[in-house]
């Protein structure tokens, strides 16, 4: 039997994680879908109910190859009834690390049943016309592969690869500056600061707190006015490294959550 209701839980800067996670809810024609978004900093578990569903999809990016700290924070503070959970990352084109695994632990602490992994490749937020990577993606063709996933062939890979490893902790704090606002366009607005997942931009002056900025630059994707842009602190290192991964063909790839089996997956589900 198809869910006749779906609950996206998701967590979004940059909004590839969100276009992902539509896309594999769009597979269950005439299903309900409810969202709840967990990216504002002024999230409150307490005031936030999640509706009984039949399938939860739970998505947030990696970030350095791991579930983004604020997501983590907000997650925990939910609970779930044992509803069966796709759990899904979105990733930059490089690697997704044990963002996975981790993301299928925190569902199962929410109380929620991990059924399916999924993998799917978006633009990478550091990503710029200089340094191109993964530019407009989830694309129509990555919208249609989720909405049609094929089986598991395998359970959710723990492995990361070498250069990725290699890069600096805290790696887009090291290669990127806090955003620039040019003054010349600013119109002052505020959405910039309404967008910021964890209230770095002062409301008033626009200001950014540097200490609390994740370098997401859901910022600069938010301005209408191109004001905010982002800055490279050593462009070649970066249009180097994106170069590399720029030209592999990454399509989304669905695992099996850690201890589960094919026999596991209801029939619906594929
Ligand atoms: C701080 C930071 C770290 C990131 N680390 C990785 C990474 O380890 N591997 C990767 O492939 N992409 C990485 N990315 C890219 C994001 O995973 C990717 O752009 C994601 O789709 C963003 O999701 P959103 O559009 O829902 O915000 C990183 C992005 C940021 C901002
Ligand atoms: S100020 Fe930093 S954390 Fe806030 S939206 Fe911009 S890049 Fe992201
Ligand atoms: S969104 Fe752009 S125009 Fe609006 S306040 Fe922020 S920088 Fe200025």
């Amino acid at each position: 039997m198809k869910p006749e209701h779906i609950h996206i839980i998701c967590y979004s800067p940059t909004g590839g994680t969100l276009t992902a996670a539509r896309a594999v809810a769009s597979r269950y024609q005439g299903a309900i879908v409810t969202e709840t978004d967990i990216t504002s900093p002024s999230f409150s578990a307490a005031e936030t109910t999640i509706p009984d569903a039949d399938l939860v999809i739970l998505g947030t990016p990696v970030y350095e190859a791991t579930v983004p700290r604020p997501a983590v924070e907000r997650l925990r503070q939910l609970s779930c009834s044992s509803t069966p959970a796709v759990t899904l990352v979105s990733y930059g084109q490089i690697d997704f690390g044990s963002a996975l695994i981790d993301l299928e632990q925190i569902a199962a602490a929410m109380g929620l049943i991990p059924i399916l992994s999924v993998a799917a490749p978006a633009e990478h937020s550091l990503s710029t016309e200089q340094a191109p990577l993964g530019r407009g993606r989830p694309d129509e063709h990555d919208r249609y592969n989720l909405a049609h996933l094929s089986p598991p062939a395998s359970p959710t890979p723990v492995d990361r690869q070498l250069l990725p490893s290699l890069l600096p902790r805290g790696s887009a704090r090291v290669l990127t500056r806090v955003p620039r606002r040019d003054l010349q366009l600013c119109t002052s607005c505020g959405l910039c600061a309404q967008r910021c997942p964890t209230a770095a931009i002062d409301i008033s002056t626009l200001a950014i707190d540097s200490s609390k900025c994740l370098r997401c630059f859901a910022c600069v994707k938010a301005c209408p006015e191109q004001a905010r842009s982002i800055s490279y602190t050593i462009p070649i290192l970066v249009r180097w490294f994106f170069h590399r991964y720029h030209e592999k063909e990454r399509t989304p790839i669905c695992y099996l959550p850690a201890g589960s089996t094919l026999k596991d997956l209801p029939t619906w589900l594929l």
